[in-house]
């Protein structure tokens, strides 16, 4: 046992200690925090960053949004947890709005986006079978991300992820993002599903054409697939509508949801159409935590506030705002070589390795992401105002400026 176990020093630096007691799975940022407050984190030595990555995407309200803190406080004080071996008004108050929004028919909690991924592909297995005992095979794009999870980790179509771990998932495979030709090669009447994100996060803020998008949907009808979207990352109003998806004229027939559904707790959720309304019966999934009452009172908090104030509306304000600021940017500075924006999903493209300018940001009070490389994310919280896109803008600008004189 490491001496940091037998006796943690609990004034030295948590960077110090982290070694010690955890696997090294995250290169993560050198701030220990001490509060957040609307769209700024504060650190445990003083200082104010605008925090443009929100979580990765989960806190879609910001810091210390009273509507959340009440609903979780509120329902704490009557139980934290139950189980779904009881009928929980939380969850029935969250599934009859998402079943609203959606026009949808039937809801299943998870606990995360990954398990709400995992639930799909059983989902689109089990319906398969009652179709034929061959349609089994389970697709999705390449330059996804789907998680962590078995299924979820092979349909994520990237080595890096799978080094090690093989075998993975059977009868699955890859469609080219974007590739309409391999598409229809590779759907057939053995296809149960085709997962995608209509807007992709970690592949670098990339959405899918309309004509992909139109020749999936022509496809399904002549193969009788379920289209499975992913809107773990894009969903919960980051992209202007509710899910990414509505953005696309069409309606997939299984949705998968998570991050900011919980209001910052551990949520997720498989929302199903009429096709596969009974596939999951009594028994088939199930889960111990999914569903918790606290993060479902907390959902329902969520979504009141994203209608009540608008904050999809702006969303699309404030990402458009964005995407106007960087292209002016990227007249200037040859280093970015493409601006993508869906709301507030921001992406960045850029000549070298995206890391170098989230530490450069950094050192600016800005907290971004880097992704796929040489992407730098941005996914703010939905409150986020014009003027805090300013100062991420001058920061921006000031960090490419001086990156030749560095
Ligand atoms: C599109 C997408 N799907 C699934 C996941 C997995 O979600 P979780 O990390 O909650 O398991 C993520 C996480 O980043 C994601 O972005």
């Amino acid at each position: 046992m490491t001496d940091a176990l037998l006796a943690p020093d609990l004034s030295a630096s948590l960077k110090d200690r982290e070694a010690d007691l955890f696997f090294h799975t995250y290169a993560r940022l050198p701030l220990e925090l001490s509060h957040g407050d609307g769209c700024y984190l504060y650190t445990r030595d003083g200082r104010k960053f605008l925090d443009l990555i929100a979580g990765v995407g989960v806190n879609a309200l910001g810091y210390g949004n009273a509507r959340v803190i009440n609903a979780i406080e509120s329902q704490s004080k009557k139980f934290i947890h139950s189980s779904n071996l009881f009928l929980i008004d939380a969850q029935f108050r969250l599934a009859s709005k998402l079943l609203e929004l959606t026009g949808f028919s039937k809801v299943f909690f998870s606990n995360s986006g990954a398990e709400a991924i995992e639930g799909a592909i059983k989902l689109s297995r089990k319906w398969a079978r009652t179709v034929s005992d061959t349609k089994r095979q389970v697709l999705s794009l390449t330059n996804g991300f789907h998680g962590r999870t078995y299924g979820a980790v092979t349909l994520t179509a990237k080595a890096k992820y799978h080094e090690g771990f093989e075998p993975l998932l059977p009868e699955t495979g890859y469609i080219t993002f974007n590739d309409v030709q391999d598409l229809e090669a590779k759907v057939s009447d053995n296809t149960a599903a085709v997962f995608l994100e209509f807007v992709q996060g970690e592949g670098g803020i990339c959405a899918v054409s309309r004509v992909f998008v139109e020749k999936l949907f022509e496809l399904r009808e002549k193969h009788n697939f379920l289209v499975v979207a992913d809107e773990v990352q894009a969903g919960c109003g980051r992209t202007g509508t509710f899910f990414a998806y509505m953005n696309f004229g069409v309606q997939p027939d299984v949705i998968c949801a998570a991050k900011p559904l919980g209001g910052g707790l551990p949520l997720g959720a498989v929302i199903g159409n009429t096709r596969v309304a009974e596939t999951f019966t009594k028994g088939v999934h199930g889960t111990t935590f999914g569903g918790n009452p606290v993060a479902c009172a907390a959902g329902v908090a969520l979504i009141e506030e994203l209608l009540e104030k608008n904050l999809m509306e702006n969303a699309l304000h404030v990402g458009a705002y964005f995407k106007t600021e960087l292209e002016k940017l990227a007249r200037k500075h040859i280093q970015i070589r493409a601006v993508r924006q869906y709301g507030l999903m921001v992406g960045i493209s850029v000549s070298r390795d995206a890391s170098y300018y989230v530490e450069k940001l950094l050192e600016h009070g800005v907290i971004v992401n880097a992704t796929n490389s040489n992407v730098i994310r941005l996914l703010p919280p939905l409150t986020l105002t014009e003027a805090d896109a300013e100062t991420a803008i001058s920061a921006l600008d000031d960090v490419f400026s001086k990156e030749w004189s560095a």
